[in-house]
């Protein structure tokens, strides 16, 4: 069995779980997307909410991303974290009066707005402190994905975006709202999307929006295609980069932008799933009826994703090289659902065994809870252990 290298011997000595971020690794994938040189119109932004853990943020700020953020809290975080707020972009279905406030002052690059009625709002509010709001228009382009239902956003009945019938209202809408000004179109259709089909479809409906716009002449100069390229969770020792280049060129290929558009990304997951795992020790081993369980002290509380989406994540037994046998990984929170792995191949394990949860970076730390009163997981990185 194939293992990634980490510093075991200092886990040791650090109370568990807790989250372990490899900082090389992130360097690595940023710098892939680097060496791609992609064209000086294409502006790639971080989506914060896949993680907002400091000492990944000041890497990801020195790679020059903008920020992509859905909340006054992840606008806080990015300002903090050094962002120019002129790189920052402002998305969700349900913006509070004080989020709006708070991206006016800090005069954030653009608001992606989904329906008439928060046009409406970030008017007035935009008009009281005599700013004009910046605003693309998030369009539900209607593309269906082959990703989980809970993580894909583009259909007709997703409650992202502004639905096709609706986009003449709002169009009509605008010139009447004399602080805001459209300068994008927003789309985003799902996240852990690994079939470029599905970006190729975005690409064709996108063309359709934009011609719809240019009838009315319309023309923007911003084109924002979201995020949501997948990742490896099932080999991150031998795919431990995304696709980043069939993915960029999938755009290349299939939307022709407009003379001085600009078009931009919002990658979360595939830039920081790589570099983050989830270490935990082993509580006990449990011989049940008819199967063993490794029960962890990590659970639910700190990586959702396997309970929520009955997501995979490869989880390795570090300071065992026995041979393997079949487990159900569990965690030790008071729910049937606190689950990382059923009939699970692992390395002969013992109490006081620590494991690996790999491919946690993205949507881990951000999503952990207090549930059952426990403490926030606390993060180490590979800097702080050199
Ligand atoms: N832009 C918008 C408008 C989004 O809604 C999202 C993610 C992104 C960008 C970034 O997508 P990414 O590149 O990370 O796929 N908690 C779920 C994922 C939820 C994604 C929500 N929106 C999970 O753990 O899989």
């Amino acid at each position: 069995m194939i293992k990634a290298k980490y510093p075991t011997d200092k886990f040791q000595n650090i109370r568990t779980p807790f989250y372990y971020y490899d900082l090389d690794v992130l360097r690595k994938t940023l710098n892939e997307i680097k060496v791609l040189k992609l064209p000086e119109n294409y502006v790639v932004h971080y989506a914060l909410k896949a993680n907002v853990n400091p000492a990944l943020l000041a890497i990801i700020k020195d790679a020059e991303l903008g920020a992509d953020c859905v909340s006054g809290g992840e606008i806080q975080a990015a300002v903090n974290a050094g962002f120019p707020a002129s790189k920052i972009v402002f998305a969700g279905v349900g913006k509070a009066d004080w989020e709006i406030n708070l991206a006016l002052e800090h005069d954030i690059f653009c608001f992606n707005v989904e329906s008439t009625a928060e046009l409406e709002v970030i008017n007035e509010l935009a008009t009281a402190k005599n700013k004009k709001a910046r605003i693309a228009l998030r369009v539900n382009p209607d593309v269906a994905t082959s990703t989980h239902k809970y993580i894909s956003t583009g259909s007709a009945e997703d409650k992202f975006g502004i639905n096709r019938e609706e986009l003449g209202n709002a169009i009509d809408l605008l010139p009447t709202l004399k602080n805001i000004e459209l300068i994008g179109l927003h789309f985003h259709i799902g996240s852990q999307i690994t079939d470029m089909t599905d970006y190729h479809n975005l690409c064709v409906r996108i063309h359709e929006v934009q011609n719809f716009f240019s009838k009315r002449d319309i023309h923007v100069k911003h084109i924002n295609v979201g995020g949501g390229l997948g990742v490896n969770y099932g080999h991150p020792n031998h795919f431990p980069i995304p696709e980043f280049e069939t993915y960029f060129k999938t755009f290349r290929d299939h939307l022709p932008l407009r003379p001085e558009q600009i078009l931009h990304f919002e990658l979360g997951r595939s830039i920081v799933a790589q570099c983050g795992s989830l270490i935990s020790r082993v509580l006990y081993v449990k011989e049940g009826t008819s199967k063993n369980f490794v029960i962890l002290d990590a659970g639910m509380t700190e990586l959702i994703r396997p309970a929520l989406y009955d997501a995979y994540h490869r989880i390795e037994n570090l300071t065992s090289d026995k041979e393997t046998e079949i487990y159900d990984v569990v965690g030790p929170i008071c729910e049937s659902s606190d689950v990382f792995a059923k009939n699970f191949e692992l390395n002969k394990t013992k109490r006081g065994d620590i494991f690996a949860i790999r491919t946690a970076g993205a949507y881990g730390e951000t999503m952990a809870s207090q549930y059952n009163c426990r403490q926030l997981p606390k993060s180490v990185t590979s800097d702080e252990l050199k």
